[in-house]
């Protein structure tokens, strides 16, 4: 299968993705950790993109565009993947199309993550992560076994740079001025399902099993 999750900041798209991943073996390519380990690295890529992801505002189309053209050709990628946080801008989703029709492949389901902007800013705040394996935590729906702690390694978590919830006000809009189109865009084609992302972690991924089944 090949997916596309859009959401808002904090609709759930990076803790829904692993169980996905792991009930279709796909890969999961997510742009936001993609940079993000860039910008750690300082490599060429992270040093462009690291200011603009502080303000909460998109990188260029052809950054993320080039990310994700490199990632869908490797091998591991071949049964299908999902898309987390790709595309953003109706651009992107146009590049996207033009890369898969290459491969003669296309998009099966676009998931949206539909959810209440006055409920992200919990989420986001009380967010913690373990960048290594991807694992993410919240000081009140989700919390560690130990306080600050990775619960299968024990490594120190950390919060995002730009989860505070001056910089989600940026995020927000530029969500919905920029990435709102791209339903759009994929409900022309019949492909999008709706997801009341507002509802408990376990709920959400049984709305998501029914959508691919
Ligand atoms: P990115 O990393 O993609 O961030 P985002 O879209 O803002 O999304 P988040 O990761 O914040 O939300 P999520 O939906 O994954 O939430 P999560 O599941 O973790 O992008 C970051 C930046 O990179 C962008 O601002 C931009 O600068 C750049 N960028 C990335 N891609 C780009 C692109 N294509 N083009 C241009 N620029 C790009 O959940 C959040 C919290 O809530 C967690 O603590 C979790 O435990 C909790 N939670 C999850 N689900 C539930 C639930 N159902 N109930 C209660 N709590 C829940
Ligand atoms: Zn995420």
């Amino acid at each position: 299968k090949r997916l596309i999750l859009i959401g808002p900041p904090g609709s759930g798209k990076g803790t829904q993705s692993p169980i996905i991943k792991d009930d279709y073996c796909l890969c999961h390519l997510a742009t936001g950790d993609m940079l993000r380990a860039a910008v750690a690295a300082k490599t060429p890529l992270g040093i462009k993109a690291k200011e603009t992801m502080e303000k909460g505002e998109l990188v260029s189309d052809e950054l993320v565009v080039g990310i994700i053209d490199e990632a869908i050709k490797k091998p591991s990628c071949q049964k299908g993947f999902i898309l987390d946080g790709f595309p953003r801008t109706v651009a992107q989703a146009e590049k996207l199309d033009e890369m898969l029709g290459k491969q003669g492949s296309k998009i099966d389901k676009v998931l949206n993550f539909a959810i209440d902007d006055a409920i992200l800013e919990e989420r986001i705040t009380g967010r913690w992560i373990h960048p290594p394996s991807g694992r993410t935590y919240h000081t009140k729906f989700a919390p560690p076994k130990v306080h600050g702690l990775d619960d299968v390694t024990g490594d120190p978590l950390i919060q995002r740079k730009d989860d505070t919830a001056e910089v989600l006000k940026s995020r927000l809009e530029a969500f919905h001025r920029q990435t709102e189109p791209v339903i759009d865009y994929y409900s022309k084609k019949g492909v999008v399902a709706q997801l009341h992302a507002e509802k408990p972690p376990k709920e959400v991924t049984t709305e998501v099993q029914k959508a691919l089944a």
